[in-house]
């Protein structure tokens, strides 16, 4: 299915980065970034522009070439890895960021992935997530269409134990990041950090 969306020339979700990476990424100690789900790679390249060392995972090889031909536009270099994230081993204790924007997964791969990426992050290592929650499904401007896979603040609170919440928050807020995420939207935002 991602193949298939992303088989078009233009940038799905757009080439400029999600605004609450953007809003948090100061907080991300200079290091090595891992991006979920990172697609065609705005975040990835966004995040290697600022300095990091950044390895995007995604199961869509259409998307990660995408992502690679986005960091050669901007001058930069990101590792791409294509996996499925249900079993992709996270490196454990050595991550200075890990991000997840609009990574829905199905429940009980989301949980073990929320597992290793705790494990995942280096001490002060700095956890970014925003996904849409379930209220999303009434303003039907973009996300999935199955409750499954979407999320709320009490159950990743629960999935990320181990985490410092410093930011976690469900808004409303008005998203425009390319064709598939455009209007009013019902998301959850986290930042933590590993003690
Ligand atoms: C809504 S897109 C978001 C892409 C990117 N994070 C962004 O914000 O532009 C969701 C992404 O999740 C990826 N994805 C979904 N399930 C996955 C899985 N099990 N393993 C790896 N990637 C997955 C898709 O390939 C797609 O790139």
């Amino acid at each position: 299915m991602w193949d298939q969306r992303f088989n078009v020339p233009e940038y799905i979700y757009g080439t400029n980065p999600n605004d609450f990476l953007v809003e948090m990424v100061n907080h991300i100690p200079k290091g090595r970034v891992l991006c979920l789900a990172d697609g065609e790679g705005r975040n990835g390249v966004y995040l290697a522009k600022q300095g990091y060392t950044v390895t995007s995972v995604d199961q869509s090889s259409v998307g990660l070439k995408k992502a690679q031909d986005l960091a050669t536009v901007h001058g930069v270099k990101i590792e791409t890895v294509q996996a499925d994230l249900a079993d992709y081993p996270i490196e454990e204790g050595c991550w200075a960021g890990i991000i997840s924007i609009f990574c829905h997964l199905p429940p009980s791969i989301r949980k073990d992935v929320h597992k290793r990426a705790v494990n995942g992050l280096a001490s002060d290592g700095c956890f970014i997530l925003e996904a849409y929650t379930p209220r999303q499904l009434q303003y039907k401007t973009g996300g999935p269409q199955s409750i499954d896979l979407l999320m709320d603040l009490p159950t990743l609170q629960q999935e990320l134990n181990g985490l410092q919440i410093k930011h976690g928050k469900e808004i409303e807020r008005q998203i425009e990041e390319g064709s598939y995420h455009s209007g009013l939207s019902a998301v959850v935002q986290i930042m933590a950090r590993k003690a």
